[in-house]
């Protein structure tokens, strides 16, 4: 067995240290001990963005990102999307375990009995401007929901929480209609629990006054793949706001508010919204090696390309490309799609991008499906946050239950004044607020 230990010698004082390895890790408190005199604090890790600290350990999801592998609860991201559908994911998800029939029978029962939205919810939702942006309105409805439940409180109560899990699921596809149909200025529409998940979802989009809504197979499996893909992703950015904000033990409602917020950013969830702009500013495949000119000068980005963790090629990416070639059967192919193949094909072939390790990632085809689909690009976030609360949840729920697990409160280095005091004349006797009437 090799010495699983780590031996650091502090020069300030000769001493040295010898730290456990625990899965090819040191644990950054014990670092703490290496002090350069008994009044020394110890030493930190000081890692801004967190770019090479685990903050959790997680058996939800893994990702190699040199390989370009992405896996939830050990089965390739390729398999699941392949095979499964989005409901037997986020079970899978959530409990470990993909699901007996019998089980998925259950579970697509209660995720049924919950779609509907308390009526108070549809009063909050016409206080928003016609043009609010719908990533704004979901946050603020997913929060709200949380004055609708208070049960949700009971976090240390599984049985609450998996209530209140099982509710933002089935939920979460309503509000994003209802957004949706608040900024077109149409009446909302009921789900319809006959359908499945991503049928219901298209339902309640898109339904005007047939007596009932019939999904194109082709979209609504398209879809249900589109959620599988954006189900989870380990501690992205969003993922460490639900485990931080759930740190504090809030409800779920607001923790995943909060997560729903950070993914709404343009450098996260936004991102495939940037795309879309980006590719209209191109404006057609001629333009691709002007475009790429500009991003090798510096003066632009080339967004949907590269990532944190995958130094290859996202698999999700691969897996959209062939959904996408099956939606634009159904829907006649998206001009843009030429666009980004090109750039794409240029980015993959030159030395600047290959040297960067820039390939393509999640984001760079998924707006394009959902642009032919009919999503306007300000809604593609949404459709982001609807199947990524099924991981936020996984994750949150994960954290709570993990026994080392506190309230999360990074420490800082501190690089401000040192002790100073008020002059003469900054000292003055606070004056009564009625002073001087
Ligand atoms: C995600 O799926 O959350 C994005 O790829 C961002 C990330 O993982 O950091």
């Amino acid at each position: 067995m090799a010495n699983e230990t780590l031996t650091i010698t502090d020069n300030r004082t000769r001493l040295t240290y010898t730290l456990p390895i625990t899965d090819g890790n040191i644990r950054s408190m014990d670092l703490r001990q290496i002090k350069k005199d008994a009044s020394d604090f110890g030493v930190m890790g000081y890692d801004p963005a967190f770019m090479n600290t685990a903050s959790c350990r997680s058996a939800i999801t893994f990702i190699d990102g040199d390989k370009g592998i992405l896996r939830y609860r050990g089965y390739p991201i390729e398999e699941l999307a392949e095979s499964c559908t989005f409901l037997q994911v986020a079970y899978l998800l959530l409990n470990g375990e993909l699901p007996t029939d019998n089980q998925l029978h259950d579970w697509e029962d209660s995720v049924r009995h919950h779609t509907m939205l308390h009526e108070t919810s549809k009063q909050f939702l016409e206080g928003f401007h016609h043009d609010a942006h719908p990533m704004s309105m979901f946050i603020s409805t997913v929060a709200a929901l949380a004055t609708v439940y208070p049960d949700s409180r009971n976090i240390h109560d599984a049985a609450a929480r998996r209530l209140n899990m099982t509710r933002l699921i089935a939920k979460v596809p309503t509000i994003a209609a209802y957004c949706y149909r608040h900024s077109l200025g149409y009446p909302y529409v009921y789900p319809d629990n006959e359908l499945s998940y991503a049928e219901n979802f298209m339902n309640m989009l898109w339904r005007m006054v047939e007596p009932k809504f019939r999904a194109n197979p082709v979209m609504a499996r398209a879809l249900d793949i589109l959620f599988i893909l954006h189900a989870d992703h380990e501690q992205n950015c969003s993922a460490n706001v639900m485990r931080s904000v759930g740190s504090s033990q809030a409800d779920p409602y607001s923790s995943t508010a909060a997560a729903a917020a950070a993914l709404s950013g343009p450098l996260h969830g936004g991102a495939n919204e940037e795309v879309l702009k980006m590719l209209d500013e191109i404006g057609s495949k001629d333009n691709v090696p002007a475009y790429v000119k500009k991003v090798k000068d510096g003066e632009v980005k080339l967004m949907g390309f590269g990532h944190r963790i995958y130094k290859n090629y996202d698999p999700r990416a691969r897996i959209i490309k062939w959904t996408a070639d099956q939606v634009f059967a159904v829907t006649g192919r998206n001009p843009k799609l030429d666009i980004a193949l090109e750039l794409e094909k240029i980015a993959l072939e030159d030395e600047y991008f290959v040297k960067r390790k820039l390939y393509p990632n999640v984001d760079f085809y998924s707006g394009i499906i959902y642009q032919a689909m009919g999503f306007k690009p300000d809604v593609f976030t949404v459709l982001f946050a609807i199947p990524r609360t099924v991981g936020w949840l996984a994750q949150w729920e994960e954290m709570l239950t993990d026994p080392e697990q506190k309230i999360a409160r990074p420490r800082q280095v501190y690089t401000g004044y040192a002790e100073r005091h008020l002059t003469t004349e900054q000292k003055s006797t606070p004056q009564s607020a009625t002073a001087n009437r």
